[in-house]
């Protein structure tokens, strides 16, 4: 034999059918009394639930699914893959209906990280051996075909192997290598325990740097929320843009990518709009200078319209000092209406309507652009002002005749979350006929 590195895994036989209350521990080491200090013990969550009592009776596995979920990751019809109360972002909450008497579901362990533990602890009694011990469950993969088995509780096993630090064979620097050791060695046991042939444990010998102190268990494995990059399925993603999108008046002094800019635009571009047109024009403000100059122009022409309502200077002063909100963005945007291909009919309630075509037609890119901004992680703030000083602004900003400024958006990073509002219930808002 070489010393080239290697490990032997095989199926313990011999294991009874488990029952509510059974020892896992002395089942095991009843079946494979000669584990020896270094294995590592792989076992299958099922027999766990099963001997922790974790069947339960329900008319319906969806009803399970919803009482194990916390957080629906993405659904697509009746799959859902959800992270359940374990932590675990797994299909279906890791509820399963098969292996199972009709009417009831078979839950994953409460705390698998304790399952395993006890395990482990239980084969030191009967054996007075130094094993580790993985919880194993199968799970899919986002970016892959087929399952796999992947820890889901361990006691005793180094779970992750950080390798940052050290160099590879080429003395390139490891700056992101962490190897997910138990994962590995579970996928290693299904290879022997198959599905259907009633083998639920495995061993692996030979391994025993993967044995040692972890306190945490496989809990390590779980990525956390804030470093997962895809929290959220695609069409929950689209719809968490939409309702997180909210009015975001007060800016931290962190700058804008110009480029996360751009690409909101390019999102905004894309909304539907009358005769195959494209009325949007979006004018970026990107110097302090320029928007300095612009809302000075429009707070003079703004205090010239006060005055002429024979409004009090006290009055004026409190109301132009509400128009701050543009003054304090890092960022602003002017939208604007172009009515290019609009139809003109002559004729007075006709016209109306084409204007108002494309009045809401540019409504929905700004829309578009402030979800985008949204996802970009860029708070705005869509204020009507350029409106009420179209000329004023077209002159400063030296626009064409025929753009229209429909507002300006203020972008900027959120300094605050918003308050939250009241929720508005769809029913509300809907007439039926
Ligand atoms: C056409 C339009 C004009 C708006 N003008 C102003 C404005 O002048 N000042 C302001 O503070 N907010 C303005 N808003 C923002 C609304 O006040 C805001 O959307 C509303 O309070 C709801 O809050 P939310 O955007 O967080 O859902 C405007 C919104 C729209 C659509």
């Amino acid at each position: 034999m070489s010393d080239a590195p290697a490990f032997h895994v095989w199926a313990v036989p011999g294991l009874p059918e488990v029952q509510r209350g059974d020892d896992l521990a002395k089942l095991i080491a009843d079946a494979e009394p000669g584990l020896a200090d270094g294995d590592i013990v792989l076992v299958t969550s099922k027999i766990v639930s099963k001997a922790e009592g974790r069947i339960i009776t329900a008319d319906s596995r969806e009803e399970a699914i919803d009482a194990e979920t916390v957080r629906v990751v993405a659904r697509r019809g009746t799959l859902r893959i959800v992270e359940n109360r374990q932590g675990l972002v797994m299909a279906a909450a890791g509820v399963d209906a098969s292996n199972t008497p009709t009417g009831t579901v078979l839950l994953l362990p409460e705390d698998p990280d304790a399952s395993a533990r006890a395990i482990r602890d239980g084969l030191r009694d009967a054996l007075g051996v130094e094993v580790g011990v993985l919880v194993t469950d199968t799970f899919g993969r986002p970016w892959r075909n087929g399952l796999t088995d992947v820890a889901i509780g361990a006691a005793g096993v180094r779970v992750l192997d950080d390798l940052r630090g050290g160099t590879d064979a080429y003395g390139n620097p490891l700056s992101a290598t962490v190897v997910a050791t138990a994962d590995e060695l579970a996928a290693a046991g299904d290879l022997v325990k198959g599905k259907a042939a009633g083998l639920p444990v495995a061993v692996v010998r030979g391994l025993p740097g993967a044995v040692g102190a972890s306190e945490s268990g496989a809990r390590e494995l779980v990525r956390s929320a804030a470093d997962d990059m895809f929290r959220l399925g695609t069409s929950e993603a689209v719809r968490e843009a939409v309702t997180q999108r909210r009015t975001v008046r007060e800016f931290t002094d962190e700058p804008v990518d110009p480029g996360a800019v751009r690409r909101a635009v390019a999102a905004a571009v894309t909304a539907p709009a009358p005769h195959h047109t494209t009325p949007w024009r979006f004018v970026l403000l990107e110097s302090e200078s320029s928007r300095v100059r612009l809302l000075d122009a429009m707070r003079e022409k703004w205090i010239e319209d006060l005055r002429r309502d024979g409004k009090s200077e006290d009055s004026i002063a409190k109301r132009v000092r509400r128009g701050d909100v543009l003054r304090k963005a890092p960022y602003l945007v002017v939208p604007c209406l172009v009515m290019d291909g609009s139809h003109t009919y002559g004729h007075a309630r006709r016209d109306a309507a084409e204007r108002e075509m494309f009045v809401v037609a540019t409504g929905a890119g700004i829309q578009n652009f402030l979800v985008a901004l949204a996802g970009e992680r860029l708070g705005s703030a869509w204020i009507s002002s350029t409106m009420f000083c179209r000329e004023v602004v077209r002159d400063v900003l030296g626009l064409p005749d025929d753009w229209d400024p429909m507002g300006a958006v203020a972008v900027g990073h959120a300094a605050s979350a918003p308050k939250s509002r009241p929720p508005r219930e769809a029913s509300d808002f809907i007439e039926v006929r």
